[in-house]
């Protein structure tokens, strides 16, 4: 499975890659809002960084703010543009879906994002998405199981061989990290605390105090 950082934080990108967590970014306007950018010069030139952090086969979401047809063309070209890693991260609107039909034409690759409904992630599929992110955290926020929207959309792409892949987002917790695992789901894209909290687990803890504890006690 494949392991994306849900951040445009340059630091939280490197933590992870040295953590061996790092298969690709996802980024959103509300994170690169968090950051030191404070005009479009600047936001491009944290993309391009974000970037060069990055191996060959992997890439990072960036998305765009328009919301008219023309406009996410005019946006999504320019972003495409400032990286071959640039991935550029479409919502699921009628004009969106008709922007990704443009960009699958023009060999530019995207990111569906704002999934929340398995008919939202088919017509995605259609339209020629390279990648569709469910929301899983902000469904369970609603009282909705966001892992059963994951296996519903698993099993339809299965079923068509659909090649748009699933990148899973607002994750949460280490468990939907493992639930996605257990799916078979190509990406999960996780904040770094989430990263963090798969290494924990209190009786590791334990046993590694009780080791030192009985070495110390015998070796002088
Ligand atoms: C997806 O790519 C989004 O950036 C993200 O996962 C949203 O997560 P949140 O619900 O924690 O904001």
């Amino acid at each position: 499975m494949k392991f994306f950082i849900d951040t445009a934080n340059l630091k939280e990108i490197d933590e992870a890659r040295s953590l061996g967590m790092l298969n690709g970014v996802t980024t959103n306007p509300s994170l690169i809002s968090k950051e030191s950018v404070y005009n479009q010069k600047e936001i491009y030139q944290h993309y391009i960084s974000i970037c060069k952090r990055l191996k060959n086969d992997e890439n990072v979401s960036a998305e765009v703010i328009s919301s008219d047809y023309t406009d996410m063309i005019q946006e999504g070209e320019k972003l495409a543009s400032l990286h071959p890693k640039i991935v550029v991260k479409i919502p699921m609107t009628k004009n969106g879906v008709m922007a990704i039909k443009y960009f699958f034409r023009k060999k530019i690759k995207t990111n569906c994002t704002l999934i929340f409904s398995t008919g939202q992630a088919l017509v995605a599929a259609k339209a020629g998405a390279d990648y569709v992110s469910p929301f899983l955290g902000r469904l369970d926020d609603v009282s909705y199981n966001g892992l059963s929207l994951i296996k519903e959309i698993k099993n339809i792409y299965d079923n068509y061989y659909f090649k748009t892949k699933i990148l899973a987002a607002s994750i949460r917790s280490p468990l939907h990290i493992v639930e996605c695992a257990k799916i078979g789901v190509y990406a999960v894209t996780s904040p770094i605390n989430v990263i963090y909290s798969l290494l924990n687990h209190p009786l590791t803890n334990i046993g590694l105090a009780r080791f030192i504890k009985d070495f110390k006690n015998k070796i002088k």
